[in-house]
């Protein structure tokens, strides 16, 4: 089978680059990035996707700040260039498996969201994933996976930042207000390849399996299994001030993977436990 990753450097892509190695051996990966496939350009597109039965798009425009000002940029990418992989996806009859965010639901609930709850995202990085959704949704054999905090071992997460400001910052604060639940990109990825041999298309969620925190009790947690006593203290979002507001409860059920028995999402902690420990020479 021949498998296509975008945005492959990325956290993500390198973590589902791992996963697939590790699960089958026998899988063709070819794993792109910006400066060997841009999303952007559907000729480049068309090429690489050749030959391709299963299209994994890791690569999107993230920084959830920075879309508030870049916002042609960040419908370009997260939107225009999702239209092109669905677009070549359908006449290769290829798979697409595109990943997406809880940042596209508006965080006025008080309960888990599942796949059926009404989107309205409140951020431009929302709006154009959820863009980015609508467009994946015209490939005939799609998979959407919306999945919230994510982290992994390469590029820069929240866990990395807060190990990182611990030793420098005399204290630290952290926003108490946002409730979510954190999600191993290791763990996302296995999911990913359960897709690759399925047909239940649709839009699942996808995230750690736990008790949902904010990201003050989330980082308790990282400094808890690190032994870091550097203090910490809960903040409000508006003390924060970050320019893109956050829904402040995005907490995602994932009601449809349990009900294909796909939900092998790990407990948060456990997964947290397994990357803080196991993985520690890069934290
Ligand atoms: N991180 C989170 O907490 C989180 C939460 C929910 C959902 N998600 C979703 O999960 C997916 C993976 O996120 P991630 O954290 O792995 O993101 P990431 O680390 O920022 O990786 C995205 C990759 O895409 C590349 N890219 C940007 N523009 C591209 C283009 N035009 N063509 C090809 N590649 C391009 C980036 O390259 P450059 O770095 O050079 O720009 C980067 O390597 C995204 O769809 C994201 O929206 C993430």
């Amino acid at each position: 089978m021949n498998i296509l990753i975008t945005g492959a450097d990325g956290q993500l892509g390198f973590e589902v680059i791992r996963r697939l190695k590790l699960e089958d051996e026998s899988l063709n990966i070819t794993a792109t990035d910006v400066n060997s496939l841009d999303i952007c350009n559907i000729e480049e597109v068309e090429k690489a996707l050749k030959g391709i039965d299963v299209v994994i798009n890791c690569a999107a425009f993230t920084n959830v700040d920075l879309c508030e000002s870049e916002i042609e940029a960040a419908y370009k990418i997260n939107c225009d260039g999702v239209k092109n992989l669905a677009d070549v996806c359908n006449k290769e009859n290829a798979v697409l498996i595109h990943i997406s965010t809880d940042y596209v639901f508006d965080g006025n609930k008080t309960t888990p969201y599942t796949e059926e709850d009404k989107v309205n995202p409140v951020t431009v990085y929302g709006k154009s994933k959820l863009a980015g959704e609508r467009e994946a949704e015209k490939c005939r054999k799609h998979f959407i996976l919306r999945t919230s905090w994510l982290y992994g071992e390469n590029g820069k997460n929240f866990v990395k930042t807060m190990i990182s400001l611990s030793k420098t910052k005399e204290f630290l604060k952290v926003v108490d207000d946002q409730t979510g639940t954190p999600t191993s990109a290791f763990d996302l990825a296995k999911v990913i390849y359960l897709f690759i041999n399925c047909n239940d298309y649709g839009i699942y969620h996808c995230t750690g399996n736990g008790q949902a925190v904010s990201w003050y009790e989330f980082t308790k947690e990282i400094f808890r299994i690190k032994g870091i006593a550097t203090p910490v203290y809960p903040c409000s979002s508006e003390e924060f001030n970050a320019k893109a507001p956050r829904p402040h409860y995005s907490v995602l059920e994932n009601r449809k993977l349990q009900n294909i028995g796909k939900d092998i999402m790990r407990d948060w902690k456990i997964a947290l436990n397994e990357f803080l420990t196991e993985r520690n020479e890069i934290l």
